[in-house]
């Protein structure tokens, strides 16, 4: 049995994609693009920054939503964050002290709905721009309201789509239809067969995620994707839009059902992992409105276990993981970021995951802690 990290296309969402019209919805206060890094850069260069004018961004966080920024000439210093994942408000304070904060990032890590009355408190006192990244969950984004300026998401990560960055703000954009996507079928089609095939090799119980499938993604990866320049990326909402994505979108009732779902999941595996030496963040009690995209768990065998389940079938994985911005592994002025980027492990529990589903990842967890105990 093979259990993936995020939802796989369901066959009616591709019939739906070759028969039926998706009907747009023109007063949105939010504007689509390609990716969420777009929408991040677009909403920075709208700012209209000062030359000493700074972006602060949490150093857990991943180096391709950074290099955007970084290659138009804008300046990004980083906070470490705190045990409970919620930035460290200190030292924002002692930063903004010596930069002049234009805005500053900080992130619903894992689709956790975070409190952020504190930093919002800070923001507005000091005129700085607070935005919001709701990347690893758009279903979380779509149900809480504002506590920053604006809201960014990215909607591959939640749902099985090509594309998708999403900048959402609370003022209802004027003259919106200007924007009206048209409809990109080709890079749907590819993404469709892509999707497809692995959605048959998961079937067939073919591991996409041992080693060697690893090794050649990383080895295409590096063919593909040497140095980009970012400096010439689009900052613009895109007109050529993905109709895989806005079927998402104006289907509403698709995020209640994964929000239900997923914190179902979520709540299975956090009642039902024992396993010596692996232990949660405290947000047991989560925010009803939290679509949770992973179970984070600390385990400091973390890379190890990562890759036993991945050898078993299972895609848990390390974030950012080798993303990470050289800052938050190497430096020591930001403990927690290089605690959990070594220590944090995230499981599957999407909604489409069963309780089998499930059962296997505890199963497979006990049997990695009972080999290493057998070792010792
Ligand atoms: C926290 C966070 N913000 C923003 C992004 C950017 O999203 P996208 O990949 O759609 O550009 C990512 C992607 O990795 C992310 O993890």
């Amino acid at each position: 049995m093979i259990v993936t990290s995020k939802t796989l296309l369901k066959f009616n969402t591709v019939k739906d994609f070759f028969h039926s019209e998706v009907v747009f919805d023109d007063s949105k206060n939010y504007q689509l693009f390609f990716q969420g890094r777009d929408a991040l850069l677009s909403y920075v260069l709208n700012l209209n920054l000062k030359e000493n004018d700074t972006i602060l961004v949490p150093a857990f966080f991943c180096n391709s939503t950074i290099l955007p920024l970084i290659d138009r000439g804008i300046n990004v210093d980083f906070f470490d964050i705190t045990n409970s994942l919620h930035p460290n408000i200190n030292e924002i304070i002692e930063i903004s002290n010596e930069k002049s904060l234009a805005a500053i990032i900080v992130v619903h890590y894992f689709g956790i709905v975070r409190d952020l009355s504190e930093i919002s408190f800070f923001c507005s006192k000091n005129n700085i721009k607070l935005i919001e990244d709701f990347s690893h969950s758009y279903c979380s984004m779509v149900n809480v309201n504002l506590f920053g300026d604006v809201k960014i998401s990215s909607l591959r990560k939640t749902f099985p789509v090509a594309c998708g960055g999403i900048l959402y703000r609370e003022k209802i954009r004027e003259n919106s239809s200007a924007y009206l996507p048209k409809s990109c079928f080709f890079r749907d089609f590819l993404f469709i067969c892509k999707n497809l095939i692995i959605k048959f090799l998961v079937l067939f119980n073919i591991n996409i995620f041992g080693k060697w499938s690893n090794s050649l993604r990383n080895y295409l990866r590096v063919i593909f994707m040497k140095k980009k320049d970012y400096s010439k990326k689009s900052h613009f909402p895109t007109e050529k839009y993905s109709k895989l994505t806005s079927q998402i979108i104006e289907n509403k009732n698709l995020v209640s059902s994964k929000l239900e779902k997923s914190q179902e999941n979520y709540q299975f595996l956090l009642n039902n992992i024992d396993i010596a030496g692996i232990s949660f963040l405290n947000e047991s009690s989560f925010d009803k409105y939290s679509a949770p995209q992973v179970l984070p768990v600390i385990y400091h065998e973390a890379e190890n276990m990562e890759q036993y389940l991945r050898s078993k079938g299972i895609e848990a994985y390390i974030w950012p993981g080798e993303e990470a911005p050289d800052i938050g592994i190497s430096d020591t002025n930001f403990p927690c970021t290089n605690f959990y980027n070594k220590n944090l492990l995230l499981l599957p529990c999407h909604e489409d995951l069963k309780i089998k589903h499930l059962n296997k990842i505890i199963y497979e967890m006990s049997q990695f802690s009972l080999k290493k105990n057998e070792r010792k």
